[in-house]
Parts: C-alpha cells; sequence; structure tokens
C-alpha cells in the first residue's frame, strides 16, 4: 500500500516517520511544504498523477491557532482550500484521504462529552477553517476518514508538554488555566490508530467521521501539574481562569469527546491520557 504523509515534518507527521518500520507492507512517501504545497492545486495533481498514491494521510495544517484570528485567510488556504485540493485529486485516482480535524470545531458549551453527530459552533478563526477543511472531504474525496483531535503532543515540534517542561525549569511558578477541560492526545498513540484502521478504512467507500483523543479528562492545569511532577522539576503551578489569561483566539472551555464510534467499529483500545504522558516524556529523556 502506498501512503502518502502531507506535512510530514510537523508533530504528528514524525510520530508516523518512526512507526513505519513496524508497518513493512507499507511503502510510505514523505512530503512537507518544500517537497509539496498542498495549497498549490496544479502541483498537488501532478504529484498525485506521478506517484499514484492509495492513502493519503493529511498531517499539514495551519495550527497557529492565535496567529490565525488576525490571519484568517491563511489559515483558510491550508486549512481548507488546500484540503479540496487534496479531496479532489485523490477522489481522481480512487485514493483514501485520511484527514485530521480538531475540537475546536465545538463552542465548548456542553457539559456532556461529544459525539460525531453533535452541532458544530467554531468560535475561533482557526476552528473555521478547520471546519470548512472537513467540510471539503465531505464534498470532494470520494473516500475519506475525517478524525478530529484534542490537544495534541509529541516528542516533536512545539507543544504544551515541551513548554511546561521549559517554563519549569526556567521559572519557580506558572499560573495554568484550570477552567478549559478536555483530553491531551499523545500524536504517538494518534499515528498508531491511523495506521492500524487503514487497511479496512481503505475497503470503505463514503466519508467517516470519528472522535479519537486519549482516554480521561483534564484541564490544563491538571496537565501541566501531570508534566512537571513526571520531569521532577520544583515548581509551583496554580490555577487561574481563562480571563486571568486572555488570548487572541476563544478556546471552547469544555471539548471532551466520546470516542465510542472509532472504539467499537475498530475494536481499538486507548492508552489513558497521563499514562501517554509518562511514555513521552521518557521519550524525551
Ligand atoms: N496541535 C494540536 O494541539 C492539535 C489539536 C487538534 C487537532 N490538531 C490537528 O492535527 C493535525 C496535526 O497537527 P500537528 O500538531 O502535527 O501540526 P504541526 O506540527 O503544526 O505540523 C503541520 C505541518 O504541516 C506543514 N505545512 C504547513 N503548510 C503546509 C503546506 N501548504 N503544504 C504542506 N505542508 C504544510 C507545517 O510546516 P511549517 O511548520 O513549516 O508550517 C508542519 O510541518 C492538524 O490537522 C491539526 O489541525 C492539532
Amino acid at each position: 500500500m502506498k501512503i502518502l504523509v502531507t506535512g510530514s515534518k510537523g508533530q504528528l507527521g514524525n510520530e508516523i516517520r518512526v512507526l513505519a518500520e513496524s508497518y513493512p507492507d507499507f511503502d510510505f512517501i514523505y512530503t512537507d511544504i518544500d517537497e509539496l504545497d498542498i495549497t498549490d492545486r496544479s502541483k498537488v495533481e501532478d504529484f498525485f498523477e506521478a506517484n499514484q498514491p492509495q492513502i493519503i494521510v493529511n498531517c499539514a495544517a495551519y495550527t497557529a491557532v492565535d496567529k490565525a484570528e488576525s490571519d484568517e485567510t491563511t489559515a483558510f488556504l491550508i486549512n481548507a482550500t488546500a484540503v479540496e485540493n487534496l479531496a479532489k485529486s485523490a477522489a481522481r485516482i480512487g485514493a483514501l484521504i485520511v484527514h485530521i480535524s480538531t475540537d475546536y470545531v465545538f463552542d465548548g458549551k456542553s457539559y456532556i462529552p461529544y459525539n460525531e453527530s453533535d452541532k458544530t459552533n467554531p468560535q475561533s478563526a482557526y476552528g473555521r477553517t478547520k471546519l470548512a477543511g472537513e467540510n471539503a472531504v465531505r464534498q470532494y474525496a470520494s473516500k475519506g476518514v475525517i478524525l478530529r483531535t484534542s490537544w495534541l503532543y509529541s516528542a516533536f515540534g512545539n507543544n504544551f508538554v515541551k513548554t511546561m517542561i521549559k517554563y519549569g525549569i526556567e521559572r519557580d511558578g506558572l499560573n495554568v488555566v484550570f477552567d478549559q477541560v478536555g483530553t491531551p492526545t499523545y500524536a504517538n498513540d494518534l499515528a498508531k490508530v491511523i495506521l492500524e484502521i487503514i487497511p479496512s478504512a481503505f475497503l470503505k467507500s463514503g466519508i467517516d467521521l470519528f472522535h479519537y483523543s486519549n482516554e480521561g479528562v483534564a484541564s490544563w492545569y491538571d496537565f501541566a501539574r501531570t508534566v512537571i511532577a513526571f520531569s521532577g522539576i520544583s515548581c509551583d503551578i496554580k490555577p487561574i481562569l481563562t480571563k486571568e489569561y486572555p488570548l487572541p483566539a476563544p478556546r471552547p472551555c469544555f471539548s471532551v469527546f466520546n470516542k465510542s464510534k472509532i472504539k467499537e467499529m475498530y475494536k481499538i483500545k486507548i492508552p489513558y491520557w497521563s499514562d501517554s504522558v509518562k511514555d513521552c516524556m521518557q521519550r524525551l529523556k
């Protein structure tokens, strides 16, 4: 099976690279913006024509959530227009597209874990562009899997785990919000699930939508405390309210996913969030 991984120098893309050797039946092609700028429609078409991937895992995205508030045009180009390019080219050659979306498509006003049929209502520019990307897959792909995930971190790139370790070393104390609740997701766990479901997803037609995060629930404060505790750094973490730490982009205050659909359909067991934080931190050491 020939698998094209776009945006492969990001957190998720790199975690797929790490796992690749455990999947000898898969033939991976890795690209990032330098090899294949997915916003360039004709380059995408030519690349697909020349390489004939059977599966596209789209890890490329504009993920600067706050910056997107003042640059929604660029965020839309990468998170929506480029996804339309991939979906159209995939459909032309009968390929499956696996596309990653976000909990930020929800407004966070629920208190019951979100399932796939719940109404979306993004509050941020990033969330709007990611929802438009989902819609591009629904509209233009013939075979697709949309995986919504949340609070992604990994051994690669910049993320909350690495930021907490850095600040924990530099400072005596840290204030972290406790009124936003969700679930941290280890990109390595997400990468494994993607690679596990690909063979059967490839045999289906139509578009499937799934929610995937690690198990359990946490606030950013709980997440920070866990990282600091596992790191052995001495740093006092104080809980604060979102309004005490204003950022350009509004975040959902509740974005826990109901993951029953993916667990039942693909018979997967999802690791508990803090076990995966521990795994990631062991790798970072
Ligand atoms: N990070 C999170 O907390 C989070 C939460 C929920 C969902 N997600 C979703 O999960 C997916 C993976 O996220 P991630 O954290 O792994 O992202 P990431 O680390 O930001 O990686 C994205 C990659 O895409 C590349 N890229 C940007 N524009 C491109 C273009 N035009 N053509 C090709 N590649 C391009 C980026 O390059 P540059 O670095 O040079 O821009 C980067 O290497 C994304 O769809 C994201 O929206 C992320």
